[in-house]
C-alpha cells in the first residue's frame, strides 16, 4: 500500500493483537520441560517468538498456556498476558480460550506457534502487508516443500483460489501429494475468526478442533482468504525432536552471524558462535570459533572476542579484548584486556585501560581505570581505584564463614605478590602493601605495609643436618 509519503510501507490501518500458541507438551522431545522452554542461544523457543513480535508492536500479546503452564508463565514478560487451555483440544480450541479477552476486539489477530524460533520479523511484516493489500479476512503463511509430510496441505481450486487446509492424517493419497504445506501463521479479522470458531467440531482424524478448518468455512462464507507463500521455508520450521533443536540451532548460527558481518562484525567460524537475540555487536569486532554471548550483552566497537569466551548479560565498551573466559552480569570499560581465562560475575564494573591476566576472578567488585591485576587474583566485593597494581596472587579475604565484608583500595595504591587483604579493610592511596603479607589493619594513605613474619637464615643449617663436620 503506498502512503502518503510516495513509499511502498504498509501503513497499519487495524488494531493488532497476537496470539501465541505453546499449550502442547512437545511428546517427542522426551523432556520433563515442555518445548517452549528449549532453548536456542540461551533464549527459550518461545522468547524468540515474542522479541520477534515485538517489531511489529501488537497492542496485546496472548500466550496459550497448557502443558508446564506455571513454567511457561514464569518466563513470560509482563507484557504477553497467559490464557489457560486446561486440556488441549487442538489448535481452534486454543485460540477459541482468547475469547473472553477480545470481546469488543474489531481489529486484526496475528497467530502464531510458540516452537517457530526462526520465523522473522520481515516475514510477518510481510504477511501483515498482504493481508492489507489483499483486504482479506484472513491470510497465512504456506510454502512449497520437497517432503511435505505432517503438515496441513493447502487446497486450491483450478483458478488457484484457495478452498482450505486438509491436515495430513485426514488427507487422500492425492491431497498428500500436494507440496504447498501450512505453515501455521495466521493474520486475521478477529470478528471473523471468532465466528468461524463457532463452527468447528472435532469430527476428524485426530478428534480435535483444527484452526486450520477455519479457512474453509471462511472462503465457504464467500470471504476473501489469501497466502503468503514465503520461499524461506527453514524460517518457518518448527521443533519436536532433539534433532530439529540442534538443527535449528546450527541454523540459527549462521542467520545471526550473517546479520552481523552485514553491520560489519568478523566472524571466524560463523556456524559456531552463539549470539543471542538481545545481543548487539558494534562494527569491526571479531568473533572467533565458539564464541558464546548470551542475555542481554553488548559489545563496542573493535573488540575481540577470543575462542570459547562465554559473555552472559554483559556490557563491553570498544576496543576490549576478552580471550578465553567467563563473564556474567559484568560491565567492562574502552581499551580493557580480560583474559585468557578470567572470570567476572556478580555485578563486577571493570574501568577503562584495566588489565585482568590469567586466572583472574572478579566477583561483585569496582575496578577503576588503568587499575592491572595479571595474574592469579581473587577480588570480590572490593572497590578497587585507578591505577592500582594488584600482584599476582593477592585476595581479598572476603568471607569468615558468617558473612561479606568489604576491601576498599584508593588510587594509585600497590598490592604485592601473594599478599592476603583481610577484609573489612582499607589500603589508603598510594599505600603500599609488601609482597607476601596478610593484612588485618587498614593501612593509611601513602604507607608502606609488611604483614609477614621476618625472615631468619640459619647459616651452615644443610650441612650440620647432614652430618658434615663443620670447619
Ligand atoms: C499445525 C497445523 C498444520 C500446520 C502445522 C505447521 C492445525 C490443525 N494444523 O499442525 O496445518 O501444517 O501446524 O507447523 O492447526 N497447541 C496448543 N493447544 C492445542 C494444540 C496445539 O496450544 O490444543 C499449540 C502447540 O503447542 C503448538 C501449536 O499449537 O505450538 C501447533 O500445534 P501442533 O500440534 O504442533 O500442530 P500440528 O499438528 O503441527
Ligand atoms: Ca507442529
Amino acid at each position: 500500500m503506498a502512503n502518503e509519503l510516495g513509499g511502498n510501507q504498509t501503513v497499519m490501518t487495524q488494531a493488532l493483537v497476537a496470539i501465541v500458541m505453546a499449550a502442547g507438551k512437545g511428546t517427542r522431545m522426551k523432556s520433563e520441560k515442555p518445548k517452549v522452554l528449549h532453548e536456542i542461544a540461551g533464549e527459550p523457543l518461545l522468547g524468540h517468538v515474542l522479541i520477534t513480535l515485538g517489531a511489529l508492536a501488537p497492542q496485546d500479546v496472548y500466550v496459550i498456556v497448557g502443558h508446564g503452564a506455571e513454567m511457561v508463565k514464569a518466563m513470560l514478560p509482563p507484557t504477553a498476558t497467559p490464557v489457560l487451555q486446561a486440556e488441549q483440544l487442538g489448535t481452534g480450541h486454543a485460540v477459541d480460550q482468547v475469547k473472553p479477552h477480545l470481546n469488543q476486539f474489531d481489529g486484526t489477530v496475528l497467530i502464531l506457534s510458540g516452537d517457530v524460533p526462526l520465523l522473522s520479523a520481515e516475514t510477518l511484516q510481510a504477511l501483515m502487508s498482504q493481508h492489507e493489500q489483499e483486504n482479506a479476512v484472513l491470510t497465512f503463511l504456506t510454502t512449497e516443500l520437497a517432503d511435505p509430510t505432517g503438515y496441513g496441505r493447502i487446497l486450491r481450486d483450478a483458478d488457484g483460489r484457495i478452498q482450505g487446509i486438509v491436515e495430513q492424517k485426514d488427507a487422500t493419497a492425492e491431497q498428500r501429494a500436494i507440496r504447498e504445506v501450512n505453515l501455521g501463521t495466521y493474520a486475521c479479522s478477529w470478528k471473523h475468526l471468532a465466528e468461524a470458531l463457532g463452527t468447528l467440531t472435532p469430527n476428524n482424524a485426530q478428534g480435535e478442533y483444527y484452526l486450520t478448518d477455519a479457512i474453509a468455512y471462511l472462503v465457504n462464507g464467500g470471504h476473501r482468504v489469501a497466502s503468503y507463500i514465503t520461499p524461506d521455508s527453514m524460517e518457518c520450521a518448527g521443533i519436536n525432536t532433539r534433532a530439529e533443536l540442534a538443527r535449528l540451532q546450527g541454523e540459527y548460527n549462521r542467520r545471526t552471524a550473517a546479520r552481523w558481518m552485514v553491520e560489519g562484525v568478523t566472524f571466524l567460524a560463523p556456524e559456531t558462535a552463539i549470539v543471542g537475540p538481545r545481543v548487539t555487536l558494534g562494527h569491526d569486532t571479531i568473533v572467533e570459533p565458539g564464541v558464546i554471548l548470551l542475555g542481554e550483552t553488548t559489545v563496542g566497537k573493535r573488540c575481540l572476542l577470543g575462542a570459547y569466551s562465554q559473555l552472559t548479560n554483559v556490557t563491553l565498551g570498544d576496543d576490549v579484548e576478552v580471550l578465553h573466559s567467563y563473564l556474567v552480569d559484568s560491565a567492562v570499560g574502552d581499551r580493557t584486556h580480560v583474559g585468557p581465562y578470567a572470570h567476572l560475575r556478580g555485578g563486577a564494573k571493570v574501568g577503562s585501560d584495566v588489565r585482568l591476566g590469567n586466572f583472574v576472578e572478579v566477583k561483585k567488585s569496582t575496578l577503576g581505570d588503568g587499575t592491572k591485576a595479571a595474574h592469579l587474583a581473587y577480588l570480590g566485593d572490593a572497590t578497587i581505584g585507578k591505577k592500582v597494581n594488584i600482584g599476582c596472587g593477592v585476595i581479598t579475604v572476603n568471607y569468615d564463614g558468617t558473612k561479606k565484608s568489604q576491601t576498599l583500595i584508593g588510587d594509585g595504591a600497590f598490592v604485592g605478590s601473594n599478599s592476603n587483604l583481610v577484609a573489612p579493610i582499607t589500603v589508603g592511596d598510594e599505600g603500599y602493601v609488601a609482597a607476601g603479607s596478610t593484612i588485618t589493619d587498614s593501612v593509611p594513605a601513602g604507607a608502606l605495609a609488611i604483614g609477614r613474619g621476618r625472615q631468619v637464615n640459619k647459616e651452615g643449617w644443610v650441612a650440620k643436618r647432614k652430618g658434615v663436620p663443620t670447619k
